[in-house]
């Protein structure tokens, strides 16, 4: 009975929704364009697609309701882009794979497309509904500091992805956090390449501004910040660390993981991380990426991360 009154409510939900998007179509004389009718097939193949998914609710209580974006109940292949793809082949090839934490979520675009089953996510200001969360989501609204401040002892992770404040201290200080919530699987980081000098300001603000004056021609948007100096960090002070810079397709991602399982990993000390603060973008990434940043291919990071990982499990 629960299931019937279940589905005849998201078939209402369906029709009503259906029928707003046509009436808005009707309405606008331009449906005759051809470019039109090719929006309303992607439009009902995209429908297809959530309801393959078992996703339509979710998609429909965003529509429906005018408020916040609802996440999907079930991850989609093909539609959490390139973080999700690199993190889900993490998570099948880890020796162990159900808990992740994602540091800074936005809209939830790649946390509601990863592939396990408990799944944490903090970020300060979530752009989604946090009140209707699928099974096995835990949502807090904090910054990751005030996160790992009151984590309860003994919660760990398998996979965190680190894309919250793109500053180099937050980063470096979320990196360390994670290695002491994750003792025995990965990090990824994002971000850790700025595609200019602009991008790689730490301040959002002021990237933007700068982007204006100059006049820039690439998306305003895009903006990196200086977390690349957490590589910088890790090459010069953390032995214990091994990483791999994802270069190639899509934007540039660390995968950083430990060398010998459980090791601890220590904060550098204050006076070295304000040296490395003072690093520039030109001094860096003046002849492309340098080799200090380990750069390779998205499946050779991957493949090298989880045979360390893989061994480190089996004995
Ligand atoms: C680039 S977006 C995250 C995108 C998301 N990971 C994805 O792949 O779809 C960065 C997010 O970090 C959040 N953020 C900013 N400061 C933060 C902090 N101190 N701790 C955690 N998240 C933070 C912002 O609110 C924003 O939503």
């Amino acid at each position: 009975m629960g299931v019937l009154l279940e589905s005849h409510r998201t078939a209402r939900l369906l029709i009503l929704w259906a029928s707003m998007v046509f009436h808005h179509q009707l309405r606008d004389e331009r449906m005759r364009d051809r470019d039109d009718r090719a929006g309303v097939r992607s439009l009902l193949s995209s429908v297809a697609q959530y309801a393959r998914y078992g996703n339509l609710r979710s998609v429909l209580q965003t529509r429906i309701s005018g408020g916040p974006r609802v996440l999907i109940a079930n991850p989609m292949p093909d539609r959490g882009g390139h973080s999700a793809r690199r993190i889900n082949k993490l998570l099948e090839g880890l020796p162990q794979n159900h808990r992740y934490l994602e540091i800074g979520l936005e809209w939830g675009k790649t946390f509601e497309n990863v592939r396990a089953p408990v799944r944490w996510g903090v970020d300060p200001a979530p752009q989604f509904d946090i009140k209707r969360l699928p099974r096995g989501v835990t949502v807090i609204a904090s910054t990751s500091d005030d996160f790992f401040d009151r984590l309860p002892a003994g919660t760990a992770f398998d996979l965190v992805f680190i894309d919250g404040l793109h500053t180099f201290q937050q980063a470096y200080r979320d990196v360390i956090n994670s290695c002491r919530v994750c003792p025995d699987g990965v990090l990824l980081v994002d971000d850790v390449v700025p595609c200019d000098t602009v991008s790689a300001i730490p301040d959002k603000e002021e990237a933007m501004r700068e982007h204006r004056r100059l006049g820039f021609e690439r998306d305003p948007s895009i903006w990196h910040g200086d977390v690349f100096k957490v590589l910088l960090c890790l090459s010069r002070h953390h032995p214990e660390l091994a990483f791999r810079t994802i270069v190639g397709l899509d934007n540039p991602q660390a995968v950083v993981w430990r060398r010998d399982a459980h090791t601890s990993v220590k904060m550098a000390d204050s006076l070295a991380i304000d040296e490395i603060d003072r690093t520039t973008y030109e001094s860096v990434f003046n002849d492309g990426v340098p080799t200090l940043f380990h750069p390779t291919n998205e499946d050779d990071a991957i493949v090298e991360a989880l045979a360390t990982l893989r061994a480190q499990a089996s004995g």
